[in-house]
This record gives structure tokens, sequence and C-alpha cells, in this order.
């Protein structure tokens, strides 16, 4: 596949689009001049959104493209990736019409991942030419970024286990002069004991990788990513209708990862680390059971409920130990509950922190760059949900009625982090089932480009 955006002089001639507004068609017509207003009223073309209306040149070759933008009420991705879609094969460049040509080059190269490591897909054909370096430099990490998550999440669990997925961890931040640590084994089993519990059922060996990265003076952020590379519910096996996607149970780490190349890419003066434990939930005689109890690497007990929960489990771990060196700020991502779906749909996660000031900076980043987001509650009293009669926590609702389910997902996290600055979690997808402007079908980037966008704007 070539690349979607290029810099000018990379290419010659561009073919030259402007994006006309339907109250505006006649005049701009009038002023191209030519035969052009017969040709557009030949050609039925009334400038809706997404319309795109070739103008031939004297000796019948394309002069230009005009692109309608309705009553111009379209958001900048939104219009990137109409654009993608519409425009035949061919080189052009943006002309009038378009304001934020960062955006729409962004929709535009967003619209155009293919995911064809396994098959031959028709690919994007159209390409844009930006003419300004510095557009290209901001777009390239949150391109790359996006990409890196969307592949991980759709390479099938045969080809992406624990094992591919911490070395995916290690050669990016090796890539960029970090470091990492690998904790498998013996020394899971005792320093991580959740993770181990959950992954010891795989003959794919469960690992915790810890990736660092920048200046130990900078300020410290944390990204703890749920890496469960297929989810068969374990014991308490899931049904054929909620496994089938279940290879997607790693998108935490897949996003934490595309973050964590944002980031890196861009030279934010931030020390990241990335914490992501690595684990199949399968079925053997090794796998973990409903009932049994374990000693959180934090040291609150927890008895397993359902062997299905177990998200939160390998998540307490790792926040207890991301928590342990105090980070300004603490993130992970996880596609924790069906019960988020429930509430919110594919599309908009739901996102848990008790920390005001950045529950408001994420809405805003969110609403900022097109990638919604949705606050939900910490609520105290749903504590009681999760208690045990035999233990400090459950790692189910053990009211027996399954109400909040997220909700008291989130409630669990929470028992795991204590001093670090804020914390917030995000309670992802993962996946965009029914293909949508700039989302494309399958493994979906969610929240990451608004974390980057808040912290390119809190530490850049
Ligand atoms: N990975 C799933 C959650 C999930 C399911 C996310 C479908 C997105 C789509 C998680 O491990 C899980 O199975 N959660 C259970 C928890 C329950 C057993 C308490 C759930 O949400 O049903
Ligand atoms: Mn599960
Ligand atoms: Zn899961």
């Amino acid at each position: 596949m070539h690349d979607p955006i290029i810099l000018a002089g990379d290419s010659t001639n561009p073919i030259s689009v402007s994006a006309v507004l339907a109250a505006e068609l006649e005049e701009h017509l009038e002023s191209i001049g030519g035969l052009s207003k017969a040709w557009s009223n030949a050609q039925g073309f009334k400038a809706r959104f997404g319309d795109t209306l070739i103008i031939p040149s004297a000796e019948g070759e394309v002069a230009a493209v005009l692109f309608g933008f309705g009553n111009g009420e379209y958001e900048a991705l939104e219009t990137g990736a109409a654009l993608n879609k519409n425009l035949p094969a061919g080189t052009y460049e943006l002309s009038d019409g378009f304001d934020d040509v960062a955006g729409v080059a962004l929709g535009f190269a967003l619209a155009a991942y293919r995911f064809d490591a396994y098959k031959k897909v028709s690919p994007s054909k159209a390409q844009l030419v930006i003419s300004d370096k510095a557009i290209i430099d901001e777009l390239m990490p949150i391109l790359d970024g996006t990409r890196l998550a969307k592949d991980l999440i759709n390479t099938p669990a045969n080809d992406m286990g624990p094992e591919e997925l911490a070395t995916v961890a290690t050669t990016l931040f090796d890539d960029h002069g970090g470091s990492s640590n690998i904790v498998i084994g013996d020394e899971l089993e005792k320093e991580f004991p959740l993770v181990h519990a959950v992954g010891n059922g795989s003959d794919r060996a469960p690992r915790l990788v810890d990736a660092i990265w920048g200046k130990d003076t900078d300020p410290k952020i944390t990204l703890v990513g749920k890496g469960v590379i297929f989810d068969s519910g374990g014991l308490d096996v899931k049904p054929a209708a909620g496994m089938i996607l279940m290879k997607k149970d790693m998108g935490g780490a897949a996003n934490v990862l595309g973050l964590a190349a944002m980031i890196m890419k861009a030279k934010l003066p931030v020390r990241l680390r990335v914490i992501i434990p690595a684990v199949e939930n399968a079925i053997s005689g090794r796998s973990f059971r409903p009932s049994d109890i374990f000693i959180s690497r934090k040291g609150l007990s927890v008895e397993i409920g359902n062997t299905d929960a177990e998200g939160r489990l390998v998540l307490a771990d790792a926040l207890a130990f991301a928590d342990e060196e105090t980070p300004e700020l603490i993130i992970d991502m996880a596609t924790l509950t069906g019960a988020a779906r429930v509430a919110l749909g594919p599309d908009l996660p739901p996102y848990y922190t008790d920390d005001e000031d950045l529950a408001e900076t994420i809405a805003v980043h969110s609403e900022a760059v097109n990638d919604p987001l949705w606050r939900m509650p910490l609520w105290k009293p749903y504590n009681k949900y999760i208690t045990s009669k035999t233990a400090d926590l459950a790692n189910i609702n053990t009211s027996g009625a399954g109400f909040a389910g997220s909700i008291t997902a989130a409630l669990f996290l929470q028992k795991f982090v204590e001093r670090s600055g804020s914390w917030v979690h995000l309670d992802i997808y993962g996946w965009t089932p029914i293909e949508k402007d700039f989302r494309t079908h399958g493994g979906e980037a969610q929240a990451i480009r608004a974390l980057f966008d808040m912290l390119k704007t809190r530490f850049g």
C-alpha cells in the first residue's frame, strides 16, 4: 500500500480539490467559468456533503475536483474520510474551502487503513499531497500509533500470543532507545500472582512486560493495558457468540502501545512506563477455578466468582505495581466488561477517575479531536457488590444481580491504586463493528488520540 498522505515535492502536478458549499455552488461555477456550469448541471451535481465532481479540461483531462460540502457542518476527520472514499484514483491537494487541513488529512489517512496481512484487499487509491511539512510531522505519530493499535487487535490470537505481544512492546521501546523487562515463570507466580493464575491454563506462558522510556527527571506517566490475547472465559467458558471477537481482548494493551508510540515518536518530555500483563485465558487442567482464592501482589485476597472476569485480575497486579513508584498519572485501558458496551455502545468508551480536573480535561480533548469518551462514576456505594465472605474482594458482583458491571469492575481496580497523583481507567470496546467514516471495520484505536492530545498540551 502506498502512503495515503505525502509531502509536496514527492509528487508532481496533484489535482486540486475545492470544497464547495451547496449554497455557494452557483457562484463557484461562475467563477471557474468555461463549460463547468453546464457540466455540473449535466452531472446533477448538488454539492451535497461528500459528492465529488470531476471538472475536465478542454483536452479531456482532469482539471480539478469539486467536493460537495453541503451546509458546511462537517467535522474535519469525517470530511477527510469522505474524500478518501469518494475521490477516484489519483493524487490530490486541498485547495480552498478546507479550514482544518491537518484534521482532513488525518481523517483521509485513517479511512485508508486496511488490514491486509492475510488477504489481498482493495487498497485505498487516492493520495493526498500536503505542502506543509509541520502538518505531516504533527500527524505521523498519531497515524502510526493508531495503525499499530489496529494491527495488533486485528492479528488473530494464533499469531498474537503472550510472547508475540510482549515482543511488540519490547521492540517498540528498543526502537526508541527505551528498555524493558519481562517477568515470567516462577518469578511471575511470586511477584504477580493474579497474572500467573489467569494465564496458567494456557500452553503459552503468561508474562508481564515492564517497559520504560525517557528521562528519569521528567514527569512519570504510566500506561497499563489489558493484554488477554484470547478470552475463552476459562472454566466459566463463554458461549460461541461471546467468544468470537475475543482476539480483541488485548485491545487495552494494543491501545496503550499505540499511545506509547505517539508519545515516543513525538518525543514528549515525560518518563513513560508501559505495563502489560500478557496472558491467554484458556481451559486446561492448570486453569484457575471459580472459588479459588489468591493473594494479590498488593496483599488483598481475591475470591474468583467467575474465571471470565479475568481482566480485572491481571490489571489489579499490574496497577499495584504501577502505583508503587507513585507516578504523576496512571492510565489503564482494557476491554474489561460487556456491560460498558450495553451502557454506551461500542463507539463511546466510558472512563473513570476521581480527579475532577483530569475528568474535565479528558472531556475537552476528547471533543476537540473527535475521539468520543463518556465519564462514568466510581460510585462508592456499589463497593458492597464486590465483597466476598471468605476473601477481601470478589472478582464478580456477588449481590446476585448483575447490575452496574462496568462500574463494579472499575471499583475493583480502584482498590489497587492508592499513591499515584491521579488515575484514569478506560473500559474500551476496541472494535468497530460497522464501518463509519474514518472508523474502519475491525480493531479500533479508542481514546488514544484524545489522551495524546491531552498529554501533549499538559507536558509538550
Ligand atoms: N473481555 C471480557 C469483556 C468483554 C466482552 C469486552 C465482550 C468486550 C466485549 C471480560 O473479560 C469479561 O468476560 N467480562 C465479563 C465479566 C463478568 C463475568 C463478571 C462480562 O462483562 O460479561
Ligand atoms: Mn472474560
Ligand atoms: Zn476479558
